[in-house]
């Protein structure tokens, strides 16, 4: 357990994002940090999503997912996306079907609509690639969340090994 390693690593500039997957009539969301644009051109995403998530399995078959930027005063809705799919997650807010399905939220700051293009292992992750079909700025005034805001609520001091370990 480290917390001085999870301090460390919330150094590195990250946002805070729901990410939405569909795939028929189900549909999840989950609270995700590592997202990145990783191409212009094609625009591509990168997410680096936990095997173990429900959402994982919606996300292999729907083949698309969405990221709901969030905003700086929305840490509810952080704790709340990042509790494991039990009862409906996306029954607590506004949100409407992207051309694929996936769920994009009517509150967030913006959002962005991708298809699956490729995926590849990332240790205990897995890197999923997507090409970015829509997207939309719903509140430009609005600040991004930062993942350092966000604490200790993914309890990632107890995922990191105590210290680093030359190979
Ligand atoms: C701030 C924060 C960032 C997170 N980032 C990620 C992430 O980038 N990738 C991931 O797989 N899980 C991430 N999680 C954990 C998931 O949100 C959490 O495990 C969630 O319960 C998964 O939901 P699901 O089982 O309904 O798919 C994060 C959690 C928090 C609080």
């Amino acid at each position: 357990m480290s917390n001085s390693i999870a301090a460390l690593f919330q150094c590195l500039t990250q946002g805070v994002y729901v990410v939405g997957v569909a795939h028929g009539e189900n549909c999840n969301a989950f609270t995700a940090a590592w997202v990145m644009q990783v191409s212009f051109n094609p625009p591509l995403l990168a997410l680096s999503i936990n095997p173990n998530h429900s959402s994982y399995g919606l996300l292999q078959r729907g083949k698309a997912f969405s990221v709901n930027v969030l905003k700086q005063d929305q840490l509810e809705l952080a704790a709340h996306y990042a509790e494991p799919a039990g009862a409906d997650k996306l029954a607590l807010v506004e949100w409407v079907p992207g051309r694929t399905g996936v769920p994009l939220l009517n509150d967030a700051m913006a959002w962005f609509e991708c298809e699956w293009v490729g995926s590849c292992p990332a240790g205990d992750h897995v890197l999923v690639l997507g090409k970015v079909i829509d997207g939309k700025i719903l509140d430009a005034a609005a600040r991004p969340m930062t993942y350092q805001e966000t604490g200790s609520m993914d309890g990632a001091a107890a995922l990191f090994p105590d210290a680093f370990t030359p190979s």
